[in-house]
């Protein structure tokens, strides 16, 4: 099971704030399973891994096994936010780094960037492939995947007779322009529950459809999460996610560390933290409240950020996901020359080098004034990384309700929408385009 650890924080709080901060996120914790608190039309999310029919996961994997009866060779997901990072996240951890299985589809995303070149250079990619797409929006209006949505709708309706079977979408219930042509075209389609956030979703449809047709395990995934459903929502003080929640609030309230640095050691954790970034930022960061979450992949920037960890602004504390085993076995060879002077090294693991500078830096950042958290897993696969999204939302919302924040709602995100809409001239909004154009 996953682990927890704070005990890198005690030279830098003491035992009766931890006591207080416990005690604090009790309490948190038990509007979040009373369902009294703000949000709280928004916590289908507690459920879900337990809760997943096995009806479901076999019109996944329907659809997967359609696809590769036809010779699908590149699902292209659509999505942007919560609708995007999850299933990214999952298959960048779980794939090989270079070499591309050949057993299921190749995923590919978009929609979570206006860039022209990045939907330019997919249109060749798509020509060089048998190509499906899942589109996912959960208000079916956003515009980044709607856009990206037409372009590789209507590629696949010019290139195939079966275009129809190759559409899947993943949206609301009833309402949104990607139901209504979902409904309208006859495509296979999901739901995302109302009482489930874009970044809360990762263990819905959304997540668990491309999961599943890039070859990977859902049911593992769920199991993962199921396992800590109960744990994480556990008054005990033996709760992880109870822990977490209350150490990061020490540290950010009593120690006025403002930024938390997300630690992975495994370029395959790169993108987990993109998706834990979007979970603690768009929850935690309004009121003008909440902790910055920052992340970097270690050992690469430790040749970059670093300097900035161990020297800089001492705003910042580490939460550090170590991965106990790798998954392969690569030993550093003898050199007769021995030019490098690493001959010191021969025999050993490069897992072994890597645990090393793992614990060297800790120890290099506790000097350095950066208390670290600790999070281990035993190794990288769909049980465990189910157990982290688990316990990251579980803890997620524990931590929002001890800040005194709506840890389930994003009003922010609003503000750029208005304002791009305004400047491209989207009728409705000619009073704000004018107001802005004057500014510019
Ligand atoms: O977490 C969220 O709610 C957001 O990041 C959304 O997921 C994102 O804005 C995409 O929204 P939608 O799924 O409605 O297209």
């Amino acid at each position: 099971m996953l682990k927890f650890s704070s005990v890198r924080c005690n030279s830098f709080i003491n035992n009766a704030d931890v006591v207080k901060y416990v005690a604090k996120a009790k309490d948190a914790l038990a509007v979040l399973n009373d369902e009294t608190g703000a949000g709280n039309d928004f916590l289908g999310w507690k459920r879900i891994a337990s809760s997943t029919p096995e009806s479901l996961i076999a019109d996944f994997e329907a659809i997967r096994d359609k696809w590769i009866a036809k010779g699908v060779d590149l699902v292209v997901v659509i999505g942007i936010g919560g609708s995007y990072l999850g299933a990214k996240c999952a298959v960048e951890a779980f794939k090989h780094n270079f070499i591309h299985s050949g057993k299921a589809p190749e995923i590919v995303f978009a929609g979570h960037n206006l860039s022209e070149d990045y939907l330019a250079e997919l249109e060749d990619y798509m020509n060089l492939k048998n190509v499906a797409t899942i589109c996912i929006s959960k208000s079916g209006t956003t515009t980044e995947p709607a856009v990206a949505f037409r372009l590789v709708k209507a590629y696949i309706e010019a290139k195939y007779a079966d275009a129809k079977e190759r559409i899947v979408a993943i949206t609301d219930a009833k309402k949104g322009a990607l139901k209504t042509l979902a409904t309208e075209q006859g495509y296979a389609s999901f739901v995302i529950a109302d009482n489930v956030g874009g970044r809360f979703s990762v263990l819905s449809p959304v997540g668990l459809l491309p999961i599943c047709v890039a070859g990977y395990d859902i049911r593992a995934l769920l199991k993962g999460a199921a396992d800590m459903e109960e744990v994480c929502l556990s008054s005990s003080e033996e709760n992880p996610s109870l822990q977490y929640a209350a150490i990061r609030n020490l540290l950010y309230s009593e120690n006025k560390k403002s930024t938390e640095v997300l630690v992975t050691y495994n370029p395959k954790l790169t993108f987990f933290a993109e998706w834990w970034k979007q979970l603690f930022g768009e929850s935690e960061g309004k009121d003008c409240k909440g902790i910055y979450p920052a992340s970097v992949a270690f050992t690469t920037d430790l040749h970059s950020m670093g300097q900035f960890i161990q020297d800089g602004s001492r705003i910042m504390f580490e939460t550090v996901i170590s991965v106990e085993n790798a998954a392969r076995k690569v030993v550093i060879g003898k050199d007769e020359a021995n030019l490098d002077g690493l001959n010191f090294l021969a025999g050993k693991r490069l897992e072994h080098c890597n645990k090393m500078a793992e614990l060297g830096t800790k120890l290099a950042h506790i000097d350095g004034g950066v208390p670290q958290i600790e999070i281990s897993i035993e190794k990288i696969d769909e049980y465990n990384i189910g157990q982290l999204f688990y316990f990251f939302e579980a803890a997620c919302g524990i931590s929002g309700y001890m800040l005194g924040v709506n840890p389930f709602n994003q009003p922010g995100v609003e503000a750029y929408k208005k304002n791009m809409f305004a400047l491209l001239e989207k009728p409705g909004y000619e009073a704000q385009a004018a107001a802005l154009k004057a500014r510019l």
